[in-house]
């Protein structure tokens, strides 16, 4: 579950409104939903470890696209990018994503499908083992349609993110190219 106290107000208006709409994705539905069923361990859990974070004390402003790396970083940290590809879910700050141990430079292992893990790339500009050499319109081809030349497409958890624009993805390429370099190799996981 993505926790996204970050996003602006705004947005959150937009998700709430979607939710109650007629949508066909969303249009109510007579089903029962299943209870869920946390265990004792995971109901202690959201005591200490995943207490609810503090509301905000003032609005949360969207950037807009004007400042390109504004918008970028906005992004980058709300579609949760920040937390598949920092260092460990457990040690990310959502509160103050910049202070996560390892920003942005790889090595969370998220499962795939079946239960495998997945390393997550670097993401910052290091020049050998991050995107540092990489172009904005290299980048908006993988993360629109998962295309990385010389190598296979890239699979799940990295979902195909289609319905950005060209512009919403070069924002987040600018920004990541502002972050600090970390020098942190990585190797894809690749199953048959
Ligand atoms: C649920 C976890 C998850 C989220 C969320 C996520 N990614 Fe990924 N991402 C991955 C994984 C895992 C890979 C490697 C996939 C593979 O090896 O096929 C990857 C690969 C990539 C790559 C390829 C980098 C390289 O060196 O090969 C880019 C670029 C990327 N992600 C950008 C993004 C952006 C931008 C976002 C947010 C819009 C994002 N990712 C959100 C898990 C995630």
């Amino acid at each position: 579950m993505a926790k996204l106290p970050q996003m602006a107000d705004t947005d959150l208006d937009a998700v709430i409104s979607f939710l109650r709409s007629d949508h066909p994705l969303v249009a109510a539905d007579p089903t029962p939903d299943v209870p869920s069923q946390p265990s004792l361990l995971t109901k202690l859990l959201c005591q200490v470890a995943w207490k609810p974070f503090p509301l905000p004390t003032k609005e949360i402003l969207r950037p807009t696209g004007e400042d390109p790396v504004a918008l970028g970083k906005y992004l980058a940290i709300n579609l949760d990018c920040f937390s598949c590809h920092s260092a460990d879910f457990k040690t990310n700050n959502y509160l103050e994503p910049e202070s996560s141990p390892g920003y942005f430079a790889g090595g969370n292992q998220p499962l795939d499908h079946q239960g495998r893990v997945m390393n997550t790339p670097n993401l910052t500009p290091d020049k050998a083992t991050g995107i540092g050499n990489w172009t904005e319109a290299q980048f908006i081809r993988a993360v629109k349609y998962g295309e990385k030349e010389g190598e296979t497409a890239l699979v799940f958890p990295m979902i195909p993110y289609v319905q950005l624009t060209d512009e919403e993805v070069g924002a987040i390429f600018r920004y990541l190219q502002t972050i600090p370099a970390i020098e942190q190799q990585v190797e894809r996981s690749v199953y048959d």
